[in-house]
C-alpha cells in the first residue's frame, strides 16, 4: 500500500521509522509545515499534491486539532482515499460528518490510536460487536493523568513538576489543559460510547471533572479509605438511559484500575455475553501510539473498507440514576453540601449517595465560588 503522513511530530516520527523497515508500506509523502531536510523528497508542503495522486490509497493523519485536519481528512476522503487518525479531538468532534463521509466515499476511517496509544482497544469492541451487546465500559484512558495521580500516590511527587516530566516524555497534548481539564479523556470517552452504543453524542453533554486542582491532601484523603486516585471514563447502557461521564474517582486497592501505574491505560467493557473483558497497556508515547496507526494500515491492506460501526443515532445522556458518595473539597459554605455530607475527611468531606448529574451540576457553578474544588466519586 502507499500511503501519505499528514503531520511529523511525536507520534508522525514514529510511523515513519515503523515504516521505513517494512516492504509493504510505501510511505511516499509527509505533509509539512516547516522545511525538514531529512524528509528528502517525501516532504510536501500542499496537500493536494497528495490528494492528486492516484497511487496513494490511504492518508494518516497525526497532525492533531481540528483545523486544517478537519478539511485535509475530508477532502482524502473524497479524493476516495482511506484514512487513519491519530485525533481524538478531530473524531470526538466531528464523529457524523466524517464517519458519513466514509460511507458516502466507500472508504475505510479507522482511528484506534486515538482511544488507549498502544491498546487495540477499539479494534476488539470492534470485533466483540460483531456478536454481542456492549453494556458498559469503563477505564483510564488518559496516560498523563494516570502518571501524574501515580507519581503523586507512589513517590509524593509534586503536580506541577510531574506533569512537566509527562511532556518531556511526550505523554501530554501539546497544550496539556486537554489532559489535566479532561478534555484528553472525554474525546476518548465519546468515540468509545459512540461506537459501542450507536451514538453520535456532543461534547458539551458529557459532564467532565479534571485533576487541575488535585492536591496532596486529596492524594491522602483517597489513601486514608484504602483507594487509589484514578481519571476514570464511564459509559453504561440501560434500556431506558445511556449514562456517560469523566471524573476522579477514588478507586480500592485491589481493583484492577487502582494497580495500573505511570503512563498505563486499562479500558474493560461489559457485554451480556462475555462478561467484563479488560484491555492494558501503554496509553501514550511515540511507538505505542504509531504502532496502532500503522496496525490500521495493515488492516486497511488485509480489506478492512469501513469505519468500526454503521449505526450512529443522536443521543443525550442521562445520569441522573448514576448514584455513589462523593469525596468534596470545596472552601466556601454550601447548604446542599452541608445537607448531603455524612463525615469529614481531611481538608474534604464525604457525601452520601448523589446522583453523578447532580454533583456535576453543582460542581460547574461551585468553582466559582472556589476555583480549586476538587471531587472525587467514591467507587
Ligand atoms: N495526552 C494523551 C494521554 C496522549 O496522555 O493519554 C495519548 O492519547
Amino acid at each position: 500500500m502507499t500511503i501519505a503522513l499528514l503531520g511529523c511530530g511525536v507520534v508522525g516520527g514514529g510511523v515513519l521509522e515503523i515504516c521505513s523497515s517494512r516492504s509493504d508500506i510505501e510511505l511516499r509523502y509527509v505533509l509539512v509545515r516547516r522545511e525538514k531536510p531529512e524528509l528528502g523528497d517525501k516532504a510536501v508542503f500542499d496537500i493536494d499534491t497528495i490528494l492528486n495522486d492516484k497511487s496513494v490509497d490511504t492518508v494518516v493523519e497525526v497532525m492533531g486539532g481540528l483545523s486544517p485536519a478537519f478539511d485535509y481528512v475530508s477532502a482524502a476522503m473524497r479524493a476516495g482515499k482511506n484514512v487513519v487518525t491519530a485525533n481524538k479531538h478531530l473524531v470526538a468532534h466531528y464523529y457524523c460528518e466524517l464517519t458519513q463521509l466514509a460511507k458516502e466515499n466507500g472508504v475505510a476511517f479507522r482511528c484506534t490510536p486515538a482511544v488507549g496509544g498502544g491498546i487495540p482497544w477499539l479494534h476488539n469492541l470492534e470485533r466483540v460487536m460483531r456478536l454481542d451487546k456492549v453494556t458498559a465500559f469503563s477505564g483510564i484512558m488518559n496516560g498523563t493523568t494516570n502518571f501524574i495521580l501515580d507519581a503523586m500516590h507512589t513517590e509524593g511527587c509534586d503536580f506541577a513538576e510531574v506533569l512537566k516530566l509527562a511532556q518531556e516524555l511526550g505523554y501530554a497534548e501539546a497544550d496539556p489543559s486537554a489532559d489535566i481539564d479532561g478534555l484528553d479523556i472525554q474525546r476518548k470517552c465519546i468515540i468509545t460510547a459512540n461506537i459501542a452504543f450507536g451514538c453520535c453524542l456532543l461534547e458539551e453533554e458529557v459532564p467532565v471533572f479534571g485533576i487541575r486542582c488535585v492536591t496532596a491532601a486529596d492524594i491522602a484523603a483517597a489513601e486514608s479509605m484504602n483507594r487509589v486516585c484514578k481519571m476514570l471514563a464511564f459509559g453504561k447502557r440501560t434500556e431506558n438511559a445511556l449514562s456517560v461521564y469523566v471524573e476522579p474517582s477514588f478507586v480500592p486497592r485491589g481493583e484492577l484500575e487502582a494497580a495500573v501505574s505511570t503512563n498505563r491505560n486499562v479500558i474493560s467493557f461489559e457485554t451480556e455475553l462475555t462478561g467484563k473483558e479488560s484491555f492494558y497497556g501503554q496509553g501514550a508515547g511515540r511507538y505505542p501510539t504509531a504502532y496502532n496507526a500503522v496496525a490500521d494500515c495493515l488492516d486497511i491492506q488485509g480489506g478492512v473498507n469501513r469505519f468500526y460501526t454503521d449505526i450512529i443515532q443522536p443521543a443525550k445522556p442521562d445520569n441522573s440514576a448514576e448514584k455513589h458518595p462523593y469525596y468534596v473539597r470545596f472552601a466556601g459554605n454550601d447548604a446542599w453540601l452541608d445537607e448531603l455530607t455524612v463525615a469529614p475527611c481531611g481538608d474534604g468531606v464525604v457525601t452520601g449517595d448523589v446522583s453523578v448529574s447532580e454533583m456535576h451540576a453543582w460542581a460547574a457553578k461551585a468553582k466559582s465560588a472556589d476555583p480549586s474544588l476538587f471531587i472525587a466519586g467514591i467507587i
